[in-house]
């Protein structure tokens, strides 16, 4: 389950995005459905009921629990089997489904890619501090990339592209600085969740840096004064081997008023949009081993999480989801 993205949290939906109606969402292969309980609390369970395997966010929620759409059995946001029509003799608590942990926090549902199990629950989510600062605004978007999520993560990493692909927004700067001569250095440093990374051109330290927060969000702080804050992040979120969605919030500390929201939303939307015309021609779909593609002293970032992925999330080593059905 959840293959080669198990045992890590991960932002999945924008909260607006999901409402009364239950939401089908592919997430590293497992196919969820989301759904708010009575309370407004959100759960996930596997998106195939285990009656007979139709889309259990076909169905609609009664009460705290989510009704398969066929012979109408529901199911609470831990999995377990409430009602079973026709058959008040059903021994209910030997029938569940598959749930997964979920928290919802600073505008956004996560989820922890594993069963969710009581007796072993998952480690705390921690999120970086642009996100859960008070007094922010929020404008949100999200994008399907057609490419495996490793490309799409390595190109939020990726500090030479700007002057290329973005030159007219968030690169500009790089561009009227480069000549053939210029030099660009990285600065990297271990953060608690992950690097941050900062650049030099000619030797002079540039405004802004950019974060890498385990196990898939890129941080970049374009404007981080104390006066003023401006934040774009990225999840970026697997779907398949060749999709990727792309769950973008900017945070600010002006211009607070929500009416400036779907402005703002629309500059995610121009900027993410300047890298997938690149990015979905990328071959092989997935980053491969670091061996076989031409590196240089700028792509050192990305080389870091290529590492990352290899040895912690891909590798024959990688914690697994599994075993699923188990219950508790
Ligand atoms: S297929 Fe879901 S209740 Fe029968
Ligand atoms: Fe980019």
């Amino acid at each position: 389950m959840f293959r080669g993205f198990a045992r890590v949290w991960t932002a999945a939906l924008p909260s607006r995005s999901l409402q009364k109606k239950p939401r089908s969402v592919v997430i590293a292969g497992e196919r969820l459905a989301f759904f708010r309980d009575s309370s407004g609390t959100p759960h996930a369970v596997a998106d195939h009921c285990p009656h007979r395997g139709v889309r259990l966010s076909l169905g609609r929620v009664k009460g705290d629990c989510l009704e398969c759409p066929f012979h109408g059995w529901t199911f609470d946001g831990q999995g377990q089997v409430c009602d079973v029509p026709w058959n008040p003799d059903a021994k209910k608590q030997n029938l569940r489904t598959v749930a997964v942990p979920v928290e919802e926090r600073d505008g956004l549902i996560w989820i922890y890619t594993a069963p969710l199990v009581s007796s072993s629950p998952p480690p705390p989510l921690t999120l970086p501090a642009t996100l859960t600062r008070p007094g922010l605004a929020r404008a949100m978007l999200e994008v399907t990339w057609r490419t495996h999520w490793t490309r799409a993560m390595e190109n939020m990493l990726d500090w030479p592209h700007l002057p290329f692909v973005h030159t007219g927004t968030i690169g500009r700067d790089m561009a009227k600085a480069m000549t053939p001569t210029t030099r660009l250095d990285i600065e990297i440093e271990k953060t608690p969740l992950g690097l941050t990374s900062t650049i030099a051109i000619d030797g002079k330290l540039q405004p802004g840096s950019l974060e890498f927060c385990k196990p898939n969000m890129m941080v970049l702080h374009i404007i981080d004064t104390p006066e003023r804050q401006f934040c774009m992040h990225v999840a970026v979120v697997p779907v398949d081997d060749v999709t990727t969605r792309m769950v973008v919030v900017n945070t600010r500390s002006f211009l607070t008023p929500s009416v400036f929201n779907p402005l703002f939303a629309l500059s995610n939307r121009k900027i993410v949009g300047e890298d997938r015309a690149v990015l979905e021609s990328s071959f092989p779909s997935e980053a491969p081993p670091p061996g076989d593609e031409l590196s240089v002293r700028t792509d050192k970032l990305t080389l870091l999480f290529r590492k990352y992925w290899f040895d912690e999330l891909r590798g024959p080593t990688a914690p697994q989801a599994l075993p699923i059905l188990l219950g508790d």
